[in-house]
Formats: C-alpha cells, structure tokens, sequence
C-alpha cells in the first residue's frame, strides 16, 4: 500500500517525538531512581555507623561471653537494636567471630534472614549490594569491623515505585502524546505540502490549449521554489514548441488553400468544356473530387490550427435548433436515396439554442457523415431531447461500428480505423476531432458508444446557452 507523502511525514514525526518521549521519561526515571537509591545508601550508612558504634561501645562483651550470660546479653542487644532503629522493612545480621567460634544473630522484618540468602553473602566484599529476598528487592550494606561482618538491609521500595510510575506514564503519556503529535504532525506536514498540492491542482489544468497558464509563484528560496521554477520554465519552452507547431500546421493549410482553390477553379472549367472528350472527363471528374477532398481537409486543418491557438472567432447567436435537425434529416435522406437506409427523426423537441450556428451545423454534418459512410443498410436515426438547462442529442446508426481497441484514440485527429484506412474512399480523419473541439467550445460534452458490426451511437449533451 502507498502512503502519501502527507501521511509519511505526519508517521515520521509522530516516531521521532515518541521516540524523544520515551528516551526523555526513561532518563528521568532512571535519575529519579539513582536519586532515591542515594536517599537509601545514606541511610543504610547512617544505621551500620549507628549499630557498630552501639556493638562496640556497649556489647564487645558479646564476643567472649558464654551460656547464660552470652543469651542474656544477645537479647539486651537486640532489644536496645531494635528501639534505636526500629525494623519496618528493614534487617539486620551480626556475624561475630572470636575465640568462643562464629555465631550469627539477625533480627527485623524478616526471620532467620541469614539462612534465606544465598550462600556465600556474608563473605562479600564490604560495599553495596541489591538483593532480591521473600519477591522484594532490598539495598543491602555489607561492613567488615575487626570482629565479623555486620550486614544491613532496606527494602528498597522506591525501585518498584519508579517502575510503577514509569509504566504508568508510559501507558497514558506516549498513547496521549502520539496522538498529539499526530494531530499536529498532519497539520503541521499539510503546512509543508500545500505549494506542491497548490502546484499540482495548477499543473492539472495545463492543457494544450492553455498552456499559457503557469503554476502559482512560490517565492519560498527552497526546494519547492526551485521545483515550480523548473516546473514553469519547463512549460514555457513547451508552449514555445506547441506554438511553433500549431503555427506550422496553420500556415501550411494557408499556403495550399490557395493553390488548391485555384486548381479546382481549373479543373472546373476544364470539366464543363463540350469540346472534351467523354473518357478524358471522366478523369477530369476524378481529379476534381480529389481536389474537393483536399481543400475539405485542408479547411479542417486550418480550423483546428485556429481552435488550438484559441484563436477561432466563436459567433455567438440564438437560433431554433430542432429546424436545423429536420434540414440535416431531409439532407441525409437525399444523401442516402439510393441506399436501403432509413433515417430517421425519432424524437424533436423545440430547442432555441444559444452558440455558434455554424460550429453547430458542422458537428452534425460530420456526425451524419460519418453514419453515412460506415452504415450499408439498417437506418439512421436522430433524436433531440431539451432537458431543464442542457440539451441532449443523439446520431445512431446501425452500421459497421467500431472495434474496441479502437475507441480510445476515436477522437485523435487523423486517427481512422483499419478497415477505414484500407478503402480509398474517405475522409482523413479530423471530423471527430473537430467535433471533440466544438463540443468543448460549448461547455459540453461528446461521448461515443460502438459494437462492432451492430452500430454506433454518440451522445452529445451541451448546455443551452
Ligand atoms: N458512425 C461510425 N461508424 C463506424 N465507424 C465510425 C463512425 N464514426 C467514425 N468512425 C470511425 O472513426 C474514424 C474517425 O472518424 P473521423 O470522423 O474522425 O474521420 P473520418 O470520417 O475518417 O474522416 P473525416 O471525418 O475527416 O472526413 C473513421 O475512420 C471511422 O472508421
Ligand atoms: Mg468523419
């Protein structure tokens, strides 16, 4: 699936902020951590100073003593231990050795602690410690005096209130603030892509017909700017170059209009001279009807080189459309007498139609010409319809139609179809371009439906007016 740029730049900024997020809060937890664990190690600090000092002041005693009085004097100690410091969340080991041999006393918050760690503890070195005991962690401080060891631990709460927190932040804040930053992450990218949309919507518009529009000034001096820069440059030599052609094709069909005009006029009267003989005017006739063909073709190029310059002076009047069609139907009638052909009116409505008359008249010339010319037998048949604000007509014949591969390039200008280029007689294939043109001219629009060997039908709607 392809994401547009919009989105992939909304993605992209949503990851970089929630990536900044995360780091962010994981940093700040971990210091806040280290911070409490600080609180903790000096705390622990306080307590060993505090039980080695009460140990070796009052209770040295403890090292020799023996039966009666050593248990008497354990529990004077304990005692004393535990109203100092009090034992919430706490412990504390002695280990003494001496000559009487290695005892171990512990008390607090949990019993026989010493038989619960691991094997080995009390011979760590003298430092810090995290021990996990009984599903809790606790910061454990291992000091080494003359006589033993002496361990103490705090059950170190804050490591699993920081973890809490985070995971608590973590599960609001990154939802919250992705979907913060995705909100202003797709405004803050349709920001960023506005010029290249506005000079998309621009570029669409550019035809070959108006290649003269450019896209909107982007003044920006960056990569956008430097793109409509080209992109307009680019359009200007390309409009240079249409216009060197359409001037071409215009100034060719001037330059033989003349000529052509001239050798018709010749062979015209040639043609009517008695004194010709029967077979030389024959030929005669056969060059004449080439040479109408040519000015025919050589007016119709001349009418598209106008329309692609938009220079065709368009005559705007109001006229009565559906006496135009009854002309056209008793036109073709006459056209079509000898052959088993029917036109037909099928539907007229009383249209007062607004547009140029003689643009008009040519579309349906070339519309009946070309049913005419591709239709053997069956019927021909007309139809006028006025709808609230357009009108809508159709030519449709039951003749030869037009093959599907075909349909797409209909209205390209000397497109004809195979078997239309393979028989001599015919047109070259600028009626239905001229066509396109003058329905486009009107607002409206042309559309062709066609099934091989069973008809053609087109449909052109134009608004009235
Ligand atoms: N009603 C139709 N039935 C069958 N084929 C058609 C029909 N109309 C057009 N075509 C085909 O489409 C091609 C293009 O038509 P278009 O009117 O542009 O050119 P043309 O009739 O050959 O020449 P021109 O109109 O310039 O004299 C034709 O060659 C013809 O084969
Ligand atoms: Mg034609």
């Amino acid at each position: 699936m392809r994401y547009s740029i919009r989105t992939r730049l909304t993605l992209l900024i949503a990851l970089a902020y929630a990536s900044v997020f995360f780091f962010l809060v994981a940093a700040g937890a971990l210091a806040l951590y280290l911070g409490i664990e600080n609180d903790i190690d000096k705390k622990l600090r306080t307590e060993r100073n505090g039980m080695l000092t009460l140990f070796e002041s009052e209770f040295t005693g403890l090292l020799s003593a023996t039966g009666y009085r050593r248990s008497k004097l354990t529990d004077e100690f304990l005692a004393k231990l535990n109203d100092i410091h009090g034992y919430k969340n706490q412990f504390v080991i002695f280990s003494l050795e001496s000559e009487t041999g290695r005892r171990v006393y512990s008390d607090g918050g949990i019993k026989n602690v010493q038989l619960l760690l691991p094997k080995g503890f009390l011979t760590k070195e003298a430092a810090f410690h995290n021990q996990h005991l009984v599903g809790k962690l606790y910061r454990v401080l291992i000091a080494k005096p003359l006589w033993g060891t002496l361990v103490v631990g705090i059950e170190n709460q804050a490591f699993f209130e920081v973890a809490d927190q985070f995971k608590e932040i973590l599960f609001f804040g990154v939802p919250l603030t992705l979907l913060l930053v995705l909100v202003g992450g797709h405004f803050l990218a349709r920001h960023v892509m506005r010029p290249v949309v506005a000079a998309a919507e621009a570029t669409e518009k550019i035809t070959l017909t108006n290649l003269s529009a450019r896209l909107p000034d982007y003044t920006g001096k960056d990569e956008f700017g430097k793109l409509v820069k080209t992109l307009n440059q680019m359009i200007a030599r390309l409009e240079q170059g249409v216009k060197q052609v359409q001037q071409f094709t215009h100034d060719a069909a001037h330059e033989l209009r003349t000529p052509l005009t001239t050798l018709r006029g010749e062979l015209e009267m040639a043609y009517q001279k008695p004194s010709m003989p029967d077979a030389v005017r024959a030929g005669l006739q056969k060059s004449l009807d080439r040479a109408i063909s040519m000015s025919q073709i050589v007016d119709n190029l001349m009418l598209l080189a106008h329309s692609e310059t938009g220079n065709y002076p368009i005559q705007m009047s109001t006229f009565r459309l559906h006496e135009l069609f009854h002309d056209l139907v008793d036109d073709v009638r006459m056209l079509s007498e000898d052959q088993p052909i029917e036109i037909l009116l099928t539907h007229c409505d009383v249209v007062t139609f607004s547009g140029d008359k003689q643009l008009i008249q040519r579309l349906l010339l070339n519309l009946s010409d070309n049913a005419l010319k591709n239709t053997e037998q069956g019927s021909i048949e007309f139809t006028l319809r006025r709808g609230n604000n357009h009108i809508q007509f159709t030519v449709k014949d039951t003749g030869r139609g037009i093959a599907k591969r075909d349909l797409p390039n209909i209205f390209d200008r000397f497109y004809r179809v195979r078997q239309a280029r393979a028989r001599s007689t015919g047109g070259s294939g600028l009626g239905l371009a001229i066509c396109k043109w003058i329905v486009e001219a009107h607002q409206g629009s042309i559309g062709l439906n066609s099934q091989i060997k069973r008809g053609t039908t087109v449909k052109i709607i134009l608004p009235i007016g």
